[in-house]
Parts: C-alpha cells; structure tokens; sequence
C-alpha cells in the first residue's frame, strides 16, 4: 500500500457576496436587461455551479445583497474589513468577490488601497442575470477561482470575460457587451484559457502610506466631489460643494487636464480657501503630463473616480495625524 508522505494540503477560498447582475434575475430567460440585481444569495448562486466541486474547499459569506449603483461607504467599509480578517487567516489562499459591474472598480481600487493583500483578492461580476438563457456569471467565477488558486497570484484583480484586470487600470467601457471592462493602455494582467492563467504583466503592488484602520469609522470620511469640464462649464457647482463643506473636489479635465476659465476660477478659489483639487482627464486612456506652472495637481493617471478615493483616504490619513486630531 501506497503511502502518501507529504499530503499536499489545499487550502480555503472565501468567496463573499455582494450582489449585482451576477445575483440578478429576470421574469424570463431572454431578457437580458429587464432584470433586478442582487436577487440570489452567494450560497445558491454558487450550488448552481457544480464545477466548482473541483476546485477545493470553498466557504462562502454574503456581505451585502446591492444593486452597485447603490455602492456605499458602509458597505465598503464592512467588505474591506471581512476581507482583512480573511486575508489574516493562514488557511485562507485568497478571495473571491462577486460584484455589480457597476462601481466594480471603485470598489476594487478601494481594497487594493486599504487592504494592501500580499495574497489575490479577486472581484467578478456578470452582464447577464443569473437567469438568462445563457449567463456569463458561471464561467466568470470559475475563471476568478483559478486566479484566485494561482500560486503566485496576488492584490486585487478584477475578472471579466476571461480577462484579469489590475484594480489599478481596471474600468467598465460597455454598457452591454460580456466583455465590458478594459485596463485602457496599460494592458490587462492575463487571460485565463480553459481555467489557466497566461499572465502578461505583474499583479497590483502595494501602495504606501494608507492606514486601513483609520476607514472604519465611515461617517468621518471627508466628503469628496466630481466635477466634470465641459463646454459652457461654470464655477456655480464648486461653489454649492464648498458651501456644504466639500473638503476634496477631483476635476475631469478635459484632454490633457484642460479646464474652461470661468470652471477653473471657481477651483482656484476652492484651492485657496483650502479645498483639496485634483486633476483627473475624462479621456478614458493616457494619462494627464503636467507642465510647468500647473497650479492644480494632476491624479497620476488614476481615472476621476479613482482620484476621488484616493484623495478621500489620503484625507482620512491627514485626519489621522496627531497635529490634526490636536495632539501635539
Ligand atoms: C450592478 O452593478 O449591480 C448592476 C449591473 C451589473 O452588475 O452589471
């Protein structure tokens, strides 16, 4: 008889629910569009999927049951703490989201921010509800179960229509089709082909200097605006904003971070008054290049919705400091 000395010990994959078009359902099959998200529990969702037997102990939560539309800091707060207890335990070998492809990248840059995973934190999400003639939700959460079992996988990747996205890069650019989300000119991490990974470039690297303790008190977070340029645009919304007591305001730019005269006064004057500005380019590729003399700061290549969250934990951070709270 045969003797397995070292038995190779597979370890967990926590997969955490959210809801969206993935927990969708629809009054019949063929309609692909009239449907309600976040219907289906992650337990169910995933017994529909018998594959995944295969893959290893799986142990499953509902974090929250949205439509992400409806994405909110408390459920971003809640998720980013159930992911860092689930990242802290040895057994766990990494996590499975399932997600609305909504706010998907939002809320996959803000865990790669706050959470820092050494190990993969994978989101996944759906364009066709869970009970359409041919959903797309299975497949994409074998495809993130592989990713999330790579041995050298880690940080928080988005996975889409056989596609690995850095959360980094990450963004939705169809309203409809199965492959709607693209990394823009930075190209994606990898394909994932008959359940293996071909990766093309490095995962997300941590970043620095974001304290993820300092999030979970929510109604401290500073509120943080978009405003977009465009023709005939005016200073009459930064000046609502800084009347309410906007503490951040991210601007998409036009082009190469370009901003009407009339628009940039009134961010200017928010500037001056102590407002945090950030220049974001509503060009969905590239990156704004700074020139000499730039009195706005520019978002680094982050896409405006991303500037936001990281100007608003950069915020939370400045908070954080002992000469903001007072304590010298
Ligand atoms: C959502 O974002 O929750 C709905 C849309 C989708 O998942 O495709």
């Amino acid at each position: 008889m045969k003797k397995q000395l070292h038995p190779v010990k597979r370890r967990k994959l926590v997969i955490l629910g959210t809801g969206g078009t993935i927990a969708g359902k629809a009054a019949h099959a063929s309609d692909n569009i009239g449907y309600t998200a976040a219907q289906v529990g992650i337990d169910q969702l995933l017994a529909a999927i018998p594959a995944l037997a295969a893959s290893g102990l799986i142990i499953s939560e509902q974090v929250s049951q949205i439509d992400s539309k409806d994405m909110s800091f408390d459920v971003w707060a809640r998720l980013a703490a159930r992911v860092r207890h689930f990242l802290a335990d040895d057994d766990v070998q990494g996590i499975v989201i399932t997600h609305g492809t909504d706010t998907l990248e939002e809320t996959a840059f803000f865990l790669q921010l706050t959470c820092q995973p050494a190990k993969p934190v994978v989101l996944t999400c759906a364009m066709r509800p869970a009970t359409a003639l041919v959903p797309d939700g299975p497949q994409n959460v074998m495809d993130a179960v592989a990713v999330a079992r790579h041995p050298e996988a880690c940080g928080v990747v988005a996975v889409c229509a056989g596609t690995v996205h850095s959360a980094m890069d990450v963004q939705k650019v169809h309203p409809y089709r199965l492959d709607a989300f693209s990394s823009g000119d930075a190209c994606p991490v990898g394909y994932v082909e008959e359940g293996k990974l071909r990766l093309l470039r490095n995962w997300p690297v941590p970043q620095a200097g974001i304290a993820c303790e300092a999030i979970e008190k929510v109604a401290t977070w500073p509120r943080v605006e978009i405003v977009m340029n465009y023709a005939g645009a005016s200073a009459l919304t930064v000046q609502a904003l800084v009347d309410q007591g906007v503490r951040g305001l991210v601007v998409a730019c036009t082009g190469n971070g370009t901003i009407h005269e009339d628009l940039q006064a009134g961010l200017l004057s928010a500037q001056a008054a102590g407002v945090r500005v950030v220049r974001s380019t509503r060009c969905p590729d590239g990156r704004i290049l700074p020139l000499p003399g730039n009195t706005i700061a520019d978002s680094q290549g982050l896409s405006p919705v991303k500037a936001r969250i990281a100007l608003m934990l950069d915020l939370i951070t400045e908070d954080q400091r002992p000469s903001a709270a007072g304590q010298t």
